[in-house]
């Protein structure tokens, strides 16, 4: 399998060839996910949310995003390896933005990292550009905004934030990034980025007219049952078949049915 750089990914939108995303946060994961031509694992700061328990991604901090992203990067084999510079990491400054960046890549073993928002951060965007790091960038709604979005809601429904969120995605777009997430649009404005952007827009809970797709992995295969977006196709109930196996562990320990003999050192 030929390793999947920053290029594969750009060239894919003009051959047509939609992108596949996942996030990933360890090492066993990766090896799965990489065996499946998964074209780019995202260290996503909802690690913060699905496997550290907390409320949200604010909390995440950039220790948190590299130690993910090297246990992910050992287990990887083809995909491009892009991780999220979490709140704060970026916003203060643009030599913040550029140390944090370099942390990420240079520490974690990233080829990218994702960062949130528009032309109100576009200084920090191009910061990393010129350090030779490749941003992805992500709009609509993006979920370090909670507290001022007051909730996961669907974002740029009225005519002036949808204009606002294509100025955005163009000024990225200029700036150099290679690609754009794309989450929770109706799915006329996912549609329309994409015709607009010649880089590639991956979409999650953006519709399908998007050049790709993203989906936390936890939320796809029903490992994280706290809550669902609607935008979320389950793809397996892991969940359950987790809570049965280990039941039926603790039933055999309980009855002294495990070990058997087969387990056993003579
Ligand atoms: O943090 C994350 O997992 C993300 C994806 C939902 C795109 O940003």
């Amino acid at each position: 399998m030929n390793k999947k750089t920053v290029s594969t990914i750009l060239n894919m939108k003009s051959a047509k060839r939609k992108i596949s995303m996942l996030t990933c946060y360890d090492y066993a994961m990766s090896k799965l996910l990489s065996s499946q031509d998964i074209d780019v694992l995202l260290i996503g700061d909802s690690l913060g949310v699905v496997k550290l328990g907390y409320e949200n991604t604010l909390p995440v901090t950039v220790d948190d995003i590299i130690y993910h992203t090297k246990a992910v990067k050992r287990g990887n084999s083809g995909a491009l390896i892009a991780a999220d510079m979490p709140f704060m990491s970026y916003e203060i400054s643009a030599a913040d933005a550029v140390g944090n960046a370099a942390r990420i890549i240079k520490e974690g073993g990233a080829e990218a990292v994702k960062i949130e928002g528009g032309i109100e951060i576009i200084d920090k965007v191009k910061a990393i550009l010129d350090a030779k790091i490749p941003v992805m960038g992500h709009l609509g709604l993006t979920p370090q905004a909670i507290n001022k979005f007051g909730g996961y809601k669907v974002q740029a429904r009225e005519d002036a934030a949808r204009e606002k969120l294509i100025a955005d995605a163009k000024a990225l777009e200029e700036a150099g990034v290679f690609s754009v997430v794309l989450e929770a649009v109706p799915e006329s404005l996912g549609k329309q980025v994409s015709e607009i952007l010649a880089i590639p827009v991956i979409g999650i809970g953006a519709g399908k007219y998007c050049d790709g797709q993203v989906l936390v992995i936890d939320d796809m295969l029903g490992m994280f049952t706290d809550f669902t977006p609607k935008f979320v196709k389950k793809y397996a109930d892991l969940s359950e078949i987790i809570k049965n196996a280990v039941k039926n562990y603790a039933d055999e320990v309980r009855d002294g049915k495990f070990p058997a003999e087969e387990n056993v050192y003579k």
